[in-house]
């Protein structure tokens, strides 16, 4: 019996993947890789070094930044992004998601968040989310990010639940695999040809409903 849903932040709760795509490109300009929608595809649910680490190997630029390089590119991006969110408000939560977590608490389930993002409780807090969730994962507590399961495990676990007895909900393939590595039940949200994994998947937020969810693991 499911009691509980762990929901990604970026792209699930929060309008704000758009923002993580600006201050990237931005990086990869300065260090010569070429975006493309594979990269930025790629770079979703993978936490700030890993995404930078993948930046700079998509231009084969490996050799030309050691680690105090590194960590000082993904400190500017992450002023950069700090930048861009630090006007977010209630409208940037994406469409449907507040009525699908009234719809939950309504129901009694507990719900908790799993973001790889350091910047997540300042998010849910200017989106006025706060509230809703019994725990906010803190991803550095998590021995490795998505792909692993570690994040997702840990979203359970902080709702007193068992794995399956969770539905998780991701925008990005990596999250994906890792709510499937935790044993719950996957809904992606976005391209379905990227989210392949996923037990069942909508288009798009303002597509998932707790019923809309029964019907489709139903006619799976
Ligand atoms: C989310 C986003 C990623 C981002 C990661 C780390 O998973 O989907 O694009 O890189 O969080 O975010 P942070 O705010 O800690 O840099
Ligand atoms: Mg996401």
């Amino acid at each position: 019996v499911i009691k509980g849903f762990a929901f990604d932040m970026d792209g699930v709760l929060a309008d704000t993947a758009r923002f993580h795509t600006i201050a990237w490109r931005k990086i990869a300009d300065e260090v010569g890789t070429t975006w493309t929608k594979e990269l930025e595809e790629g770079l979703k649910g993978i936490d700030r070094m890993g995404s930078l680490a993948l930046i700079i190997s998509a231009g084969r630029h490996d050799d030309e930044y050691d680690q105090s390089a590194r960590e000082a590119l993904a400190e500017k991006k992450n002023t950069n992004y700090r930048e861009l969110i630090s006007t977010l408000t209630p409208a940037d939560i994406l469409p449907g998601m507040q009525q699908f977590l009234d719809e939950l608490k309504a129901a009694n389930y507990q719900l908790s968040v799993a973001s790889a993002s350091k910047n997540a409780p300042f998010i849910i807090e200017r989106l006025g989310l706060a509230d809703y969730f019994e725990a906010v994962v803190d991803p550095a507590s998590v021995a490795a990010g998505k792909p692993d399961p570690a994040i997702f495990a840990a979203a359970a676990k902080v709702l007193n639940l068992e794995p399956e007895q969770v539905i998780g909900l991701e925008d990005s393939a990596a999250g994906i695999q890792s709510i499937n590595g935790a044993g719950e039940i996957s809904v992606g949200i976005g391209n379905a040809n990227v989210l392949a994994e996923a037990d069942v998947n909508f288009d798009k937020t303002a597509d998932v409903t707790l019923n809309a969810i029964k019907v489709a693991l139903d006619s799976k």
